[in-house]
């Protein structure tokens, strides 16, 4: 069991290209669910998982289109036609993609800061699930997810955050990654009490 857990975390790897097929209906729940299970200081489940697919993916590309040109014309540019495309067309890079959103509990003794790490820790639960499933992922964000206007399209308020978008499917052909293989130069350090001086 814990042999597994250490190959899925090194397996899990990013794929920019995902298609059919999806997971199932079942295997969605069961990715939920990995999400869910997060750790969550004080159980406040500051979390909400909004997913997108079919037409309904193809509808929040217009709104994806909408935000971009607001956010363009708000500093008096110019919105540019290669940008309109990417922005209609970037979530069929997977079949499915869930937005995972931190929303705000407004705890007196949680911080905010620990709830957008709990629905981070959520993010990572749910991709890590889908590559146990034999799926890939992606997780993103860019502009969008920092636009008060998309999180409006999503029903949260000023005070929620989009913490990520979670592209899940299967790698395109030929886009399958290697399992990692990480280092940790420069990256551990053992503490030790200073001497003390003379
Ligand atoms: C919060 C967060 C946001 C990210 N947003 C993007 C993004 O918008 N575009 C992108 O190419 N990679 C993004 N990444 C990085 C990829 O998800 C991925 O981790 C990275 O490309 C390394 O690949 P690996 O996960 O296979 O190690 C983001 C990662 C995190 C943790």
């Amino acid at each position: 069991m814990g042999g597994d857990a250490l190959e899925v975390i090194r397996a899990r790897r990013s794929i920019g290209r995902l298609t059919d097929p999806a997971p199932s209906e079942e295997e969605l729940r069961q990715i939920l669910e990995a999400g869910a299970a997060a750790p969550d200081h004080g159980e406040l489940k500051p979390w909400r998982f909004i997913v997108l697919r079919g037409d309904a993916k193809d509808a929040f590309g217009e709104v994806l289109v909408d935000a971009y040109v607001a956010r363009v014309q708000a500093v008096g540019g110019e919105p540019k036609d290669g940008q309109l495309k990417k922005e209609r067309t970037k979530l069929g890079r997977a079949p499915v993609v869930v937005v995972v959103c931190a929303v705000n509990q407004h705890s007196d003794e949680i911080p905010w800061i620990e709830q957008v790490l709990a629905a981070g820790a959520a993010t990572q639960n749910m991709s890590l699930a889908a590559t146990a499933l034999g799926y890939a992922s992606m997780w993103r964000t860019g502009p969008a997810a920092y636009d008060r206007r998309i999180l409006q399209a999503l029903g949260l308020g000023d005070d929620d955050a989009i913490v990520g978008f979670l592209y899940l499917g299967t790698p395109v052909e030929g886009r399958e990654l290697p399992p990692h293989e990480p280092s940790l130069d420069g990256v551990v350090s053992e503490w030790q009490p200073p001497t003390p001086s003379a």
